[in-house]
This record gives structure tokens, sequence and C-alpha cells, in this order.
């Protein structure tokens, strides 16, 4: 499928423009770097405005992401409750900055701005489990269950 013809069924709707930008991330897995033009012509904005829309939200990747994400949180809470620590520690543990993807694109850090679990701070997340008064070592094992499971 072209981007074109995944966007061209949201011109028109209401949030139409970030509708389609999930739509091809989903198919992507991640917004390649001709969206902007194709986004701008298709729903017949300026270029600008198509990387307003995707800057200003976080869950908008601009490269293909590893197989397993691990997030940290990166908002208030965690950050009083050892959050940048943490984020030095994990980076040491996965020799991986916060951003990046693997060489071997099994895994990536990013941060994240807030996961709701401000009272058991710091938090993060392992692909799509919560991770709550985390630290290096329950992120590590969360890692190693969640690869273990998509092996079986
Ligand atoms: S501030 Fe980190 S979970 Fe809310």
């Amino acid at each position: 499928m072209t981007l074109a013809s995944i966007i061209e069924p949201y011109v028109g709707k209401t949030g139409g423009l970030i509708t389609a930008l999930h739509a091809v991330q989903k198919e992507r897995g991640f917004l390649p770097e001709d969206i902007e033009a194709v986004a701008a012509e298709v729903f017949n904005l300026t270029r600008a405005e198509v990387r307003g829309v995707i800057s200003f939200y976080h869950d908008f990747k601009r490269a293909p992401q590893g197989e397993t994400v691990v997030r940290v949180c990166a908002a208030e809470a965690c950050q009083a409750a050892g959050g940048r620590a943490l984020v030095a520690d994990i980076e040491k543990a996965f020799a991986l900055k916060m951003g990046e993807t693997s060489a071997s694109k099994d895994l990536t850090l990013e941060p994240v701005y807030c996961l709701g679990l401000c009272s058991c701070a710091p938090a993060a997340m392992v692909g799509d489990r919560l991770v709550a008064r985390a630290d290096t070592d329950k992120i590590a094992k969360t890692v190693e269950k969640t690869k273990k499971e998509r092996v079986s």
C-alpha cells in the first residue's frame, strides 16, 4: 500500500490527519521520511503543519523501533523519585541512550511522560507491561520475560 492510499480515507473526517498518521504507523511501524510531503499534499496542508502535528505527539515514531520497547517515565513525580538515576542506570545496563534502538533491533529505550503510576514512582513500561517502583533489575527481568514469550 502506498502512503497516499493509507491516508486518503481519512481526508475530510474530524481528526483525520492524526487518525491517518496512526494508520500509517500501524501499517509501517513508524512514520517514514516522506510522510510529511505526502500527508501535506493529500490533506492540502503545508509540510510545516504536518510536521507540527507529528512532533507534538510523542506516540509518533520517526524510525523503526526495537522488538521490545522500554519506556521510562520522565515526568515530575518519577523524576522526584529517582527517575534520572534510573535512566542513567538503565542506559548503562543496556548500553543504549534514551531514544536509541539497539543495532540488533531487539530493544528501544525511550522516555514517556506519565504512565499513570505516579504513586508508585519511578515507573516504566516494557512492551505493554507496566513496571511500578521500577529499578534496573525489575526492568531487565521484564525485558527477558517479554523476549521469551515472543520466542515461544
Ligand atoms: S509521573 Fe511517572 S507515572 Fe506519573
